[in-house]
């Protein structure tokens, strides 16, 4: 990131008026949550993650998927935000109205501080039932590296319990996409965070926004499938580049 990109990135946030955060797993990469295209280190090298992140995956070896949900979920809760969560957090004290729509489902941003979350692809936090959808709010059994359990029973319908992610091939969720959309029209600029933009539909979001006028600013150590829409590319880690970017912001407040 130069110094004159970050400047002209502060005006277009400061400008913004509503501000849309928008981010995926490279969000979270600094508090050590691997990326998903990474996320096969180790114990899971041997499996490709689009096939454990699907029904029909789960379908065929439930106590496969439900034990890598239940690895990541440890991780997750093991997790801390890391200051580009904490800047996202402290951003939304300084521009008029600033609201974070995420791909990701370890809930670091909320940790961080920020409120009203868009998860547009769930929570690995939250757990519901295959067949009926209810939602399970006990007690899961415990995880430790390298064992594999069975999906526990659904309390209510018996069937399967299952992390509440959107797996591939399956709708996102209807509240989540209604609010999102519409925040992408409706911004003054979108901050574009950690994403390869591989995925849709939430790759789509800061088109959306560009269609709809807004500034598009993108925060990245590499170029994305996203980064021709940006008008503005700081590229670095997002743990460096947005304390910077709001260090930046309150100068020019001054
Ligand atoms: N700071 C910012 N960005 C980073 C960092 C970092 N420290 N480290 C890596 N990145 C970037 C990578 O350069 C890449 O562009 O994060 C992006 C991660 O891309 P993906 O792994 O494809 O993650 P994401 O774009 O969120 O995937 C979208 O696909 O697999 C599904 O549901 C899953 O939500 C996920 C979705």
């Amino acid at each position: 990131m130069t110094p004159e990109g970050l400047e002209r990135a502060a005006r277009m946030v400061a400008d913004s008026g509503l501000l849309a955060v928008s981010s995926g797993a490279g969000m979270s990469r600094e508090s050590g949550i691997p990326t998903f295209r990474d996320a096969m280190e180790g114990l899971w090298a041997r499996f490709d993650p689009q096939e454990l992140a699907t029904e029909a995956g789960f379908r065929a070896n439930p106590r496969r998927v439900w034990s890598w949900y239940a690895w990541r979920r440890e991780r997750v809760l093991n997790a801390c935000p890391n200051p580009g969560h904490v800047a996202v957090a402290q951003l939304a004290e300084i521009v008029p109205e600033l609201v974070v729509v995420t791909q990701n489902v370890d809930g670091l941003h909320a940790d961080a501080g920020s409120r009203g979350v868009v998860e547009v692809h769930g929570s690995i936090r939250r757990v519901r039932c295959l067949d009926r959808g209810h939602a399970f709010t006990g007690e899961l059994p415990p995880y430790t590296e390298g064992e594999e359990q069975d999906p526990p029973p659904c309390p209510v319908c018996g069937s399967p319990l299952r992390p509440d992610v959107v797996w591939f091939g399956e709708m996102l969720p209807v509240d989540a996409v209604q609010r999102a959309w519409s925040l992408a029209g409706r911004c003054g600029a979108m901050l574009l965070i950690g994403t390869s933009g591989t995925v849709w539909p939430a790759a789509e979001l800061p088109l959306v926004a560009r269609r709809s006028g807004a500034r598009v600013i993108e925060v990245n150590p590499h170029p994305s499938e996203l980064t021709h829409a940006a008008d503005v590319f700081l590229q670095g880690p997002a743990g460096e580049v947005l304390p910077a970017l709001l260090a930046a912001i309150r100068t020019a407040a001054r």
